[in-house]
């Protein structure tokens, strides 16, 4: 069936600022080339829509726009909020999704393929949606149908960023800055290519964490905290101590990191990441043992600073290296970790 409307929605890396985007605070990822597209034709003998996917390649026939519980999701859930939206019933439609973008590894293949399911449906019922309406959509069908509770940074540097700069966002207020990246240095991201073990239900008791914490310290969101005082120790509970201790320094992180950026600092910048990297293992509690591996590895062939991106709890980790350095960094990596994917 040939293709009537396409639509691409890209990946993205994190630089730093991780997990903070739900409390309020910093954020700095980097749109990657990888993106997914949703080809979309008609289909007058089906009833409702039916979903193929280059990575799963069962054809799915969906009979009811309602949530299924695995990544046709996206799909369905972007036909229902964009049919509420513009009060249009959606039906007799195939949607192809090709996908260039490692899924689930960190680096938002969940905004990816809303973007460009949302941008395909634009496109076919000729909605000019604005970058805002399709940023908020994209989150509002990923937190309220899906069922994920992320913020909003994926979404907005999939459609806000672009391949040569990184996004500074202000989760809080929404304003941001794009920042030219160093010349001469990679973000090599790289796939520790372990089953991601990421549950909503993990995701969510982290998130569950900071609220709590917030709340015993009468605040509406962690990152208006600069410093925890030592009355704030007392009343947080071990594990919210951890969490807050990693969102509170890893928003001052975000900050430095982008004025090393702006001031073509690369060696600085890295060494924010591998802090990054550290406190998110440490006291976020989201790394595992191999991304902890590649870090390490990466530093010591020759990286300036690495740290897991996205949520953790498995997937890639970015490193920046020098350009001429790339190449030997793959060799020694691959050397002392097999299974590693460079993406
Ligand atoms: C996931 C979420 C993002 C963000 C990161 C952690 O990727 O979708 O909104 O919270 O985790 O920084």
């Amino acid at each position: 069936m040939k293709a009537i409307s396409v639509g691409e929605g890209y990946g993205r890396v994190n630089l730093i600022g991780e997990h903070l985007d739900y409390n309020g605070g910093c954020v700095l990822p980097l749109q990657i080339k990888n993106s997914i597209i949703c080809e979309l034709s008609e289909n007058p003998e089906i009833e409702c829509i039916s979903i193929v996917s280059d990575k799963y390649h069962k054809k799915l026939s969906i009979e009811k726009l309602e949530k299924r519980g695995d990544w046709a999701d996206f799909i369905i859930g972007s036909c229902l909020f964009f049919g509420k939206k513009y009060s249009i019933v959606i039906k007799k439609l195939s949607f192809n999704i090709r996908s260039h973008l490692p899924l689930g590894i960190g680096l938002s293949s969940s905004a990816a393929i809303t973007i460009s399911t949302l941008k395909a449906l634009g496109n076919y019922y000729k909605k000019d949606m604005s970058d805002d309406e399709l940023i908020n959509l994209a989150y509002d069908i990923e937190n309220n149908f899906v069922g994920v509770g992320g913020g909003i940074m994926d979404q907005f540097v999939s459609v806000l960023g672009n391949q040569n700069q990184a996004l500074f966002l202000n989760t809080l207020n929404r304003s941001y800055e794009l920042i030219d990246i160093f010349e001469d240095y990679n973000f090599l991201i790289i796939d520790s290519n372990t089953e991601r073990i990421l549950s909503n239900s993990e995701f969510n008791q982290k998130k569950e964490l900071c609220l709590s914490a917030s709340k015993k310290m009468n605040l509406n969101n962690l990152c208006e905290k600069e410093i925890i005082s030592k009355e704030d120790i007392e009343i947080l509970s071990d594990e919210e101590f951890k969490v807050c201790k990693h969102v509170v320094e890893e928003n001052i992180r975000v900050k430095k990191a982008v004025q090393f950026l702006k001031d073509d600092n690369p060696d600085e910048f890295g060494k924010l990441m591998t802090e990054s990297h550290l406190s998110l293992s440490k006291y976020y509690g989201v790394s595992t043992n191999e991304l902890n591996k590649l870090v390490s590895l990466s530093n010591s062939f020759g990286a300036l600073g690495s740290k897991l991106t996205g949520a953790g709890f498995g997937g890639a980790v970015v490193t920046l290296v020098k350009n001429d350095k790339v190449e030997e960094l793959k060799k020694l990596i691959l050397e002392n970790y097999n299974k590693a994917k460079f993406v």
